[in-house]
């Protein structure tokens, strides 16, 4: 029997043996750099001449790898595979799935510092917040483990006399993996391995600015003894395979987390249905968010700031729950605003390989362009009080910038600008301020910082958002500790992390049986 769960706990960098480790990782990931890396289609490894990089957002010209590009027709012998291998995966004792996961877990665990390493590497994740994407990443591991494994008799019924009635759970079928990259690790291996342990086969595409770490991953599960085709590796170009995944007839369920723009789209298309095609399929997105950290006129003020600064700039704002709005009671709003502003200009922004680097860089130079086409916007729309410079002459780097007084409609309070762009609105009262915070078209995350039980009882159930933390920041969702997912616009809602969570990978089945 497994042990009770218990997240990961994080490393403390300050222990010189933990600093070591990840500097001499660093190194070890420098040695592998610019390597070729080939799909993985029924366990054969395909390489195509056709490829893409893979870069260090903070040093554009170091190739962290070249990863291939699948055509619509590895796609399909993808498919094949993942046909193939279905059925006896299907049938394969959940608890032997659930150990697979747990084994790899546990290889991850033994090279925890590479893995790490090479976050900071391929998506310019500072050492604390790539140790956490990390960690995050063996937690969902554990988790849908040992959650699958409470799962596999399925669930009591009634039955009468002469009658015995099952509720059981069984595989929904292919499914197809989209992440994103600002988790290039846990949402990767958290979307991969539940619907594996719920006996389903896989495609997984990974995010084109962060495959390296997939690829890693998926090695991970091979040596873990996951049978060839039972999942499957893909990389490429998604304007060119990504409608291809979608649309396939032989697809089951789609787990998505990325965009609005794309979540839709599949969103979309998933719901046609396509010639030879003889089920509906299921579409799990997740995506974006405009979070809002509201600040009572009672609060701890230096809770508040600290709240507010590390929900906006952790990982440069490139998180679904990143705070990017601060909405504070106008008898404290001053107060606030300045302390933050003081914090703020206090962070250092650099090469996230650096130990203690607090902001690395922005991911590509298309989220560079579009966050700071957001800070000229942000000029206009409001008083800037903090950063609004940026450069891009050797990685992708902005710095923490906050707009102060911004009216509620505005663009950069309302708009997804997933870099490190805070924006303040005054509220005349508390009400004001919950009004404010829904007043957008997301529902993700969202914090309180109050003494207040009235507010809080009143935003429990006021304030439309999927995660809502009290009296702290609203990022870092922690599996099995905080289900996460949000309402509105940002998604299905589906709860990663979360104890409903695995059945959305399966077909609950009511099974009759007289006797
Ligand atoms: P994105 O939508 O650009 O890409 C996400 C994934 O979709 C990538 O793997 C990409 O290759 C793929 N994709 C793109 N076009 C496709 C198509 N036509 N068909 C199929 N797949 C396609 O998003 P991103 O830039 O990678 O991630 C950032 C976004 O993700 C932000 O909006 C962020 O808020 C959101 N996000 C949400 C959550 C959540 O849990 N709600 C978590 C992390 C990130
Ligand atoms: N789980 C991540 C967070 O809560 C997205 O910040």
């Amino acid at each position: 029997m497994l042990p009770k769960y218990h997240h990961e706990p994080f490393l403390d960098f300050t222990v010189d043996k933990n600093r070591k480790e990840l500097e001499a990782a660093l190194q070890s990931v420098e040695k592998e750099l610019g390597q070729n890396y080939p799909l993985v289609i029924n366990g054969e490894k395909v390489e195509t001449n056709d490829k893409f990089e893979s870069v260090n957002p903070a040093d554009k010209s170091q190739v962290i790898g070249y990863a291939s590009k699948a055509t619509t027709d590895h796609v399909e012998k993808a498919f094949t595979a993942a046909e193939q291998a279905a059925t006896a995966w299907a049938l394969v004792d959940p608890e032997q799935r659930a150990n697979i996961l747990v084994r790899a877990a546990a290889i991850i665990r033994r090279r925890k510092a590479y893995f790490t390493a090479l976050l900071i590497k391929e998506a310019g994740k500072p050492w604390k917040e790539a140790d956490a994407d990390v960690a995050e990443g063996i937690d969902f591991m554990e988790y849908y483990a040992r959650q699958m494994i409470e799962l596999k008799d399925g669930k009591p019924l009634n039955s009468r006399e002469g009658e015995h009635n099952r509720y059981i759970y069984t595989p929904a079928g292919i499914t197809v993996v989209i992440p994103p990259w600002n988790f290039a690790f846990a949402i990767m291996v958290g979307t991969t391995v539940a619907p594996l342990v719920a006996g389903n086969t896989v495609l997984l595409k990974p995010a084109e600015p962060t495959p390296i770490i997939a690829y890693k991953f998926f090695e991970v599960l091979e040596e873990a003894g996951l049978p060839n085709g039972v999942a499957n590796f893909i990389t490429g170009d998604p304007a060119e395979i990504g409608d291809y995944m979608v649309d396939h007839p032989k697809t089951a369920i789609v787990t998505f987390t990325g965009s609005r723009a794309t979540g839709t789209r599949i969103y979309n298309r998933a719901s046609v249905v396509q010639e030879g095609q003889t089920h509906l399929k299921k579409v799990i997105a997740e995506m974006g968010g405009k979070d809002t950290v509201v600040v009572d006129e009672d609060a701890d003020l230096e809770l508040a700031a600290e709240s507010i600064l590390t929900s906006a700039f952790g990982f440069s704002g490139q998180k679904c729950s990143a705070g990017s709005r601060a909405v504070v009671h106008e008898k404290v709003y001053d107060e606030v605003v300045s302390r933050v502003v003081e914090l703020a200009k206090e962070l250092s922004v650099g090469d996230p390989s650096e130990y203690g680097m607090y902001m690395g860089p922005v991911v590509n130079q298309k989220a560079f362009d579009k966050i700071t086409s957001y800070i000229e916007i942000g000029k206009e729309e409001g008083k800037l009080v903090a950063g609004g410079s940026y450069d891009d002459s050797k990685g992708w780097f902005v710095d923490p910038t906050i707009f102060a007084d911004v009216d509620p409609k505005a663009r950069v309070m309302q708009e997804e600008i997933f870099g490190p762009v805070l924006a303040f609105s005054k509220a005349k009262d508390f009400d004001h301020a919950l009004e404010i915070a829904n007043n957008t078209e997301y529902g993700l995350t969202g914090a309180v910082i109050t003494k207040n039980r009235d507010h809080i009882e009143k935003a429990k159930y006021g304030f439309h958002v999927g995660n809502l933390y009290f009296n702290r920041n609203c990022t870092g969702a922690i599996v099995g500790y905080h289900p996460f997912g949000g309402f509105k616009m940002s998604g299905t809602d589906s709860k990663a992390g979360g104890p409903d969570y695995l059945i959305l990978y399966m077909n609950p089945k009511t099974v009759s049986e007289m006797y």
